[in-house]
């Protein structure tokens, strides 16, 4: 727990931290100088050129007002599909695959509308049994709204039995929905295995990539994966309440035919202001978009993806396993004398960044990490407490302080 040492482990590290492209919040007592924010997988810090950007759209408003659909350096009416190109690199599927808008939630509803098609046969949905809530909740109400009942519909599988559930549920399952990445551990799940398993049921293979996007590398395309959901405010760092983004594969994104619930965003762009009755979908994930795009709330999104374009998944991948190695080993250290685990998986292929350690009065602790010693991570039911490591700005240093914070507010064991 030397600031030498971590130091040393910065300084040697072949990809330099971020960090001074970010906004990291001062520790408001001023004893410190900044926290060590390790919260990045609930919500990314703001990068220093966000503003600009943001600013340089609220100019364009004042310049152009409704002409700047049309007229705006960067016209606002391609705003959305302009930054389809870098998301679609951060999850492996081609700009028509991706769609940036609304929220996870949302777009889970919308894809299910088309996706989720139960006959009196095959009509299960199999999540696992620490979905993030919203994604139970979305599922439950999917279920009842065709008049079915959501607990005989909705298969909760223990997350390592989730291989062994397919084959069980068989051809009664309607839709699998899987995190790329579990909220609560860390876990990365193998996209490509899982979807080719559903699938192989004859089942729809959906994707909560929530806590993948930013973090670990994702091929939806050669995966096969039906469709996916996301958000852009945790390691993509696009601001609180950023617009979202889908994925449908390319094979669904032709099917015209797909009965979707439809808005002019979805339009054919041709057809769009033609102002027809008749709703005629747009090819791609863009066929699924509803309503206008909200420029201003995806401006700090494009100054978030530049630095993904700059640096690249692979090289903050290969940063995020050093960082997450090192903060791993002074949590053994800690746990030596002090009642903790890491409950995250231990082979670094099968983890993101985050480190989640159970514990005893967590939910205190984040407190006191963050009031006693500027450490910010969060708590989870039941006894959880999440540090993310993030490649873009957290350091080693981030890492070290961490560890010295929990030896001091945990209680020494034994
Ligand atoms: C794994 C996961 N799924 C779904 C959601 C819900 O996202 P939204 O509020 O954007 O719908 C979250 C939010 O943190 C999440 O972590």
């Amino acid at each position: 727990m030397d600031e030498a040492r971590a130091a040393e482990l910065e300084a040697a590290d072949p990809l330099p931290s971020l960090r001074d492209e970010f906004c990291v919040p001062p520790w408001p007592d001023g004893s410190q100088p900044e926290w060590a924010y390790l919260a990045g997988n609930s919500l990314g810090l703001e990068p220093r050129a966000a503003r600009a950007v943001l600013e340089d759209e609220l100019d364009e408003w004042a310049r152009l007002g409704v002409e700047g659909w049309f007229e705006s350096r960067e016209p606002w009416l391609e705003y959305a599909g302009s930054l389809r190109t870098s998301v679609g690199r951060l999850v492996g599927a081609a700009p028509d695959e991706i769609a940036v808008m609304n929220t996870l939630t949302v777009n889970l509803h919308l894809l299910m509308a088309s996706f989720y098609r139960p006959t009196r046969k095959r009509f299960r949905i199999l999540i696992d049994d620490s979905a993030f809530p919203s994604d139970s909740y979305a599922v439950q109400s999917q279920a009842a709204l065709h008049g079915l009942d959501p607990a005989a519909s909705v298969v909760r599988v223990p997350i390592d039995d989730v291989l062994d559930s397919i084959e069980r549920e068989g051809d009664s399952l309607a839709l699998a929905l899987l995190p790329g990445v579990n909220y609560l551990t860390g876990q990365v799940l193998d996209v490509a295995a899982i979807t080719a398993a559903v699938q192989g049921v004859g089942a729809v293979a959906a994707w909560d990539l929530a806590h993948a996007i930013g973090n670990v590398p994702v091929s939806l395309h050669d995966a096969g994966a039906d469709f996916a959901v996301w958000c852009h405010y945790k390691y993509v760092n696009g601001g609180p309440g950023a617009p979202g983004g889908a994925f449908v594969h390319e094979r669904h994104g032709s099917r015209l035919e797909l009965p979707r619930l439809a808005g002019w965003w979805g339009n054919d762009p041709a057809e769009r202001f033609r102002m027809e009755p008749d709703f005629v979908p747009r090819p791609g994930a863009e066929g699924w978009a509803v309503s206008t795009p909200p420029v201003l709330a995806l401006a700090p999104l494009r100054a978030s993806l530049e630095q993904f374009d700059r640096i690249g998944l692979d090289a903050l991948r290969a940063r995020s396993q050093r960082l997450t190695a090192y903060l791993e080993e002074l949590l053994d250290e800690v746990a030596r004398s002090r009642r903790m685990g890491v409950i995250t998986p231990r082979d670094p292929a099968a983890r993101g960044c985050q480190l989640s350690v159970s514990c005893e009065g967590a939910r205190a602790l984040a407190a006191s990490l963050r009031s006693e010693h500027g450490v910010v991570c969060d708590f989870r039911e039941p006894d959880v407490l999440r540090f993310a490591p993030t490649p873009l700005y957290n350091t080693y240093d981030d890492c070290r302080r961490v560890a010295v914070a929990l030896l001091d507010v945990l209680e020494p064991c034994g």
